[in-house]
């Protein structure tokens, strides 16, 4: 940092005050999480210099010996640490590796069956603004109107009606497990490819603490920088039959040089999931998100579904008096982070939104336990039954200051 202070002061102040804002206030988007400072520093070394286009011992490039034991190395850890026959860990992002598999097996017209992205699904998953959705036929299954929860008798009529080519398993906004044997089951009857997109739950998964997709499926996608913590991007875990058109697929297929500085910091944070300390980890963001959950309801608030399995709480504020557009900026004035996220059946648009998620991953790699979602779980309700109130939100962000101030992450970097 310091050289990039003398060579470029803009740059330079724009990360100093993001520290800042990272370092003191709470970071509850449920997607972002603080990389390691060993997943970092291999971000910004050396290995950002090389092109290693191909695959270990068949590069495109010569000198490129060590990034043939960086890649193994990632792929070898991340079979490891999901139990999956073949890995790609050249995505640069989770859409990416969505795309990876649409044009691996998919015809340009042909049908996918994914979850609504208003009803919690990813827009990678068929929405009509996407390549998913605009390049292909795409269906879109969701949730029950009386309980928020999968409707899997609807995901096996559409399956049977429209007997799509894949099948996608997986949400960006969805509390709750996924039972992918179900998800099995139907793929058999309708003759579909299953794939699971568990860029969400990837790092509970690695713990043991969510379904494992993939003893079910054809392909399991991630992404590497939510709750698995690792740096940006994407890998594709698969079954060994697939693994030679997956991998074309990603290179020369949707891109071109792996990015082998995020490659290495992907095996890094891979062996930290190995560790132990990752599982009692993941259990602790359990521990808070439910925690978490139930305060919010013991103070008046709507839950969709009730609670949580994972990482992340949906409120649904239909009923509050204020839209996920309103909230949203209400907690960041006090220095709460969150998004706005439309709701199941919502009437709002996608820009102002019915609902807000709420994310524990970041907080709790911060050291925060029961006694800090409490008063977080407080300082919310705060701030949401008070939104207009300047001087309720200086006050609630005085304390989160405090409170973050006695859980640094980042403060070597101050
Ligand atoms: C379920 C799901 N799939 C894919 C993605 C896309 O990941 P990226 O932003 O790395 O392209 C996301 C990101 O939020 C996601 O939630």
């Amino acid at each position: 940092m310091s050289l990039c202070k003398i060579q470029d002061s803009e740059i330079y102040n724009v990360i100093r005050n993001e520290i800042e804002r990272q370092e003191f206030e709470l970071q509850m988007i449920a997607s972002e999480n603080y990389a390691s400072q060993a997943v970092m520093e291999v971000m910004g070394s050396v290995l950002t210099n090389k092109y290693a286009e191909g695959y270990p011992g068949k590069r495109y490039y010569g000198g490129c010996q060590f990034y043939d034991v960086v890649e193994e190395l990632a792929i070898e850890r991340a079979k490891l640490l999901f139990g999956a026959d073949a890995v790609n860990v050249q995505s640069h992002s989770g859409a990416q590796a969505n795309m990876a598999v649409f044009l691996g097996f998919l015809k340009p017209g042909d049908t996918v069956l994914g979850m609504a992205l208003d009803h919690g699904g990813h827009l990678t998953h068929g929405s009509k603004v996407n390549f998913s959705g605009r390049i292909y036929n795409s269906v879109a299954y969701g949730v029950k109107k009386d309980t928020f929860l999968i409707d899997y008798e609807q995901i096996e009529e559409l399956a049977l009606k429209h007997k799509p080519k894949l099948i996608i398993a997986g949400w960006s906004a969805y509390p709750r497990d996924l039972d992918f044997k179900r998800f099995k089951k139907i793929a058999t009857k309708s003759n579909s490819l299953l794939l699971a997109d568990i860029a969400h739950p990837s790092g509970l998964i690695a713990a043991g603490l969510y379904s494992n997709p993939i003893p079910y499926c054809d392909f399991v996608t991630t992404t590497t920088h939510k709750t698995l913590r690792g740096p940006r991007g994407g890998m594709i875990m698969m079954k060994e039959e697939h693994a030679k058109i997956i991998n074309s697929r990603v290179f020369p297929g949707t891109q071109g040089g792996p990015l082998m500085n995020m490659i290495a910091a992907k095996a890094v944070a891979f062996k930290e999931a190995l560790e132990d300390s990752f599982k009692d980890y993941q259990k602790q963001v359990l521990i808070n998100s439910r925690l978490l959950a139930d305060i919010l309801i013991k103070n008046e608030f709507q839950c969709i579904t009730g609670g949580t399995d994972t990482h992340l709480v949906l409120l649904d504020l239909r009923e509050s008096g204020l839209t996920g557009k309103e909230a949203e900026e209400a907690l960041s004035e006090a220095g709460i982070t969150t998004n706005k996220n439309a709701i199941p059946f919502d009437s709002q648009p996608p820009t102002i939104a019915s609902g807000i998620r709420i994310g524990t991953p970041g907080i709790t790699t911060r050291g925060m336990k029961e006694d800090e979602i409490n008063q977080i779980a407080n300082l919310i309700t705060k701030v949401l039954k008070n939104h207009k109130n300047n001087n309720v939100l200086k006050s609630c962000k005085k304390e989160v200051n405090d409170l973050c101030s006695r859980f640094p992450i980042y403060s070597y970097l101050l």
